[in-house]
């Protein structure tokens, strides 16, 4: 029997503080009509000052071991996933250790941006059914809301990020009965940084940091809408074909469809693409937001604690961001 890799504890952690799509209306020239119309979002949490991503990593991360019923001391690697790490080096997975107290094990980065998930979940898995880990702790963690253009320039991107926290426990399932990861399927096309991305600071500039690009405000994300939305509504359905297709699954096989919550729309693009029912699709960005790494183990997390993921269901995930990177993964849980 090959090993595979089952998640046994989960836990998301979302910051207080509440905007709505009428706060919004406030700082930046939209409507709520606006945003929920093209986007499906009403609200979204904001961290406070001084709350970093691995405050929310740490918060989630404190969930997912009671959630496992595990000690903490047992975790063997943390892997971690953000784009909005609390320094420019080192990345977060190394603060969350420190805040867990568990110097000493190994604590690996990803930055995969919206798919970050699916290529942590993917490198926790191959550790699993290597026998190299045995209790990997996987955290995703983003706060975007710090550096958002709220200016016409910046008003597409800036009223759909939200904060927040997630983080599963994966072990190996020592028993036959079939549950577990049953595949991850990563992708990438570096030909379109440009469509979604944050182009400064960059090292290749010295100095880093220059006037000119703060007032040109190239310090602040920026996305092609129109290219993101067409890509991410191609390459989702594309990956969760083929992620059917290996492991000998229909679309009626699957139980839930999560997404990653980068905009209802999209969401409800990749739905039809798929054929498959509206009802197995979990969507939460209605009151979440866009959490980028975080948006997936947030949505999994909510739908197993309110019991719409049962035992035994076949839940696949997909993501679409910057890079492009894109993905999908399937679980028997
Ligand atoms: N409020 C009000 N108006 C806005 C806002 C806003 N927040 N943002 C942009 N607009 C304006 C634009 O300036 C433009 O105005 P103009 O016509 O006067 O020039 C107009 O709205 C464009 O709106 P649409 O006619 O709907 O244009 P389009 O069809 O190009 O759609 C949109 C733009 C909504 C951004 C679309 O491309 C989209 O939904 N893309 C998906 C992007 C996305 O959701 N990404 C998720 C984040 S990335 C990720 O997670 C993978």
């Amino acid at each position: 029997m090959d090993t595979k890799s089952i998640i046994t504890g989960t836990g998301h952690f979302l910051p207080p503080k509440v905007v709505t799509n009428f706060d919004l209306e406030k700082i930046a020239n939209t409507t709520d009509e606006w945003i929920r119309q093209r986007s499906g979002i009403i609200e979204r949490h904001y961290v406070e000052p001084g709350v970093g991503s691995s405050d929310l990593g740490y918060e989630a991360s404190l969930r997912a071991i009671e959630d496992a019923k595990i000690d903490k001391s047992e975790i063997d690697f943390i892997i971690a996933a953000t784009l909005s790490p609390d320094h420019y080096f080192p990345g977060i997975g190394v603060l969350v250790q420190a805040k867990l107290g568990l110097s000493g094990i190994g604590a690996l980065d990803v930055r995969n941006q919206c798919t970050g998930f699916i290529y942590a979940l993917s490198v926790a898995d191959q550790y699993i059914k290597t026998h190299t880990y045995k209790k990997i702790l996987l955290v995703a963690a983003e706060v975007q809301t710090s550096n958002l253009d709220y200016s016409d320039d910046g008003r597409d991107i800036a009223v759909l990020f939200g904060d927040g926290g997630a983080a599963v426990i994966l072990e190996p399932n020592n028993k036959d009965d079939g549950r577990g990861v049953l595949s991850t399927h990563l992708f990438s096309d570096g030909n379109h940084i440009s469509d979604l991305w944050m182009e400064k600071p960059s090292p290749k500039d010295n100095p880093t940091f220059q006037k000119e690009f703060f007032d040109e405000k190239r310090y602040f994300p920026r996305m092609s809408g129109r290219n993101v939305f067409k890509n991410a509504s191609e390459k989702m359905p594309e990956a969760v074909r083929l992620a059917l297709d290996h492991n000998g699954l229909t679309i009626d096989d699957v139980d839930h469809l999560i997404p990653h919550q980068a905009n209802d729309r999209i969401s409800l693009m990749v739905a039809r693409n798929l054929r498959i029912p509206v009802e197995k699709v979990i969507r939460n960005i209605d009151r979440v937001g866009n959490t980028t790494a975080a948006s997936i183990p947030i949505a999994l997390d909510e739908s197993l604690k309110n019991g719409r993921i049962k035992e035994g269901d076949i839940v696949v995930l997909t993501a679409f961001g910057s890079g492009y990177t894109w993905g999908s993964a399937v679980i028997q849980f």
